[in-house]
């Protein structure tokens, strides 16, 4: 694994190995700090070029838990005076850049950094465009494996802006790989993607028969940014026809869990009863984020460990 850019194509024996890298790694990630050496001398560098609160921090925890030196370039102020994107690669790899953790509005982007990298420098896809957020997916089906076990009896219902979103393409790639029973997409026609046909989904338009007997319901906000004009209900309209509730929850599997990537919009995707009630696993998606970017970091440098690492 030489860089971690998408989930799409990745075999379920490497997926199932992220997975169990990232288990070996949770016992590091409690309240009182520990760490392990397996990056002690390494650089990341987290270029994000769009916001983030939960993947940027989450990122340069995981590195510090490593032991990695962390760098947050800010790119607002770091990009312009006209300097290319590929000469400020080439000048923060003089720094002995190791890997780089990379966030853009353009589809393709991680890719692009990807092919201009010096051999030995590892890049790590944190959403790209309306493409793919692949850490972001590995946390999500490391959390429905914690409360699941097993891929193959499960129906996982995914709800809400299929199209303009990152994390449904690249959970459902790994959600197909790991070989889920059913993967169904719940969303009006116009938020769904064009190639849907081609995903391996089932899709529904009535949130009832979404919902039904699903074991794990993902909630999606309304990705406005990347709509441009498209047509779309209003959020009084969304909520009442595609919001997630405690009610509307009453035809999944009773033991259904709630996940949503964040961030939440309360009262037009999700409920705050549902959000804040005891189905929900949105915090701890948060806190996985740690372990499971550990595992994918400590794999593409290629110091994962074979058992349960040592921390101090
Ligand atoms: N889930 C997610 O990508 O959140 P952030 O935008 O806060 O990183």
């Amino acid at each position: 694994l030489r860089h971690f850019l998408t989930t799409e194509g990745l075999p379920r024996a490497l997926l199932t190995h992220i997975l169990d890298t990232a288990e070996s790694f949770s016992g590091v990630i409690g309240k009182s700090v520990k760490k392990v050496p397996l990056l002690r001398g390494r650089t990341v560098i987290n270029l994000f070029f769009e916001s983030s609160t939960r993947t940027r921090t989450t990122f340069e925890l995981a590195a510090k838990r490593l032991s990695a030196d962390v760098l947050n370039v800010n790119v607002a102020t770091t990009t312009i005076k006209g300097e290319s994107l590929v000469d400020m690669l080439h000048n923060l790899e003089a720094m002995q850049a190791d890997m780089f953790v990379v966030r853009h509005a353009e589809s393709g982007a991680a890719e692009y950094i990807a092919r201009h990298v010096q051999p030995g420098v590892a890049v790590l896809n944190a959403g790209d465009g309306w493409h793919a957020h692949p850490t972001q997916a590995m946390l999500d089906v490391f959390t429905i494996r914690r409360h699941k076990g097993a891929f193959e009896p499960l129906t996982v219902s995914i709800v809400g802006d299929i199209r303009h979103s990152r994390v449904a393409r690249s959970q459902i790639h790994a959600l197909n790989a790991l070989g889920t029973g059913e993967v169904r997409v719940v969303a009006p026609r116009t938020l769904l993607p064009r190639d849907v046909e081609g995903l391996g989904v089932r899709v529904h338009h009535d949130l009832d028969s979404g919902l039904r007997d699903a074991d794990v319901v993902i909630g999606l906000r309304l990705q406005r940014e990347r709509m441009q004009g498209a047509l779309l209900p209003s959020e009084s309209e969304y909520y009442r026809r595609y919001g997630l509730s405690e009610a509307r929850l009453a035809v999944a599997h009773p033991e259904a869990i709630v996940m949503h990537p964040g961030p939440i919009n309360r009262g037009v995707e999700i409920d705050s009863d549902l959000a804040d009630g005891p189905r929900s696993v949105i915090l701890e998606q948060v806190t996985n984020g740690i372990a499971v970017r550990m595992a994918v970091m400590s794999l593409v440098l290629g110091v994962a460990p074979e058992s349960t690492p040592e921390a101090t």
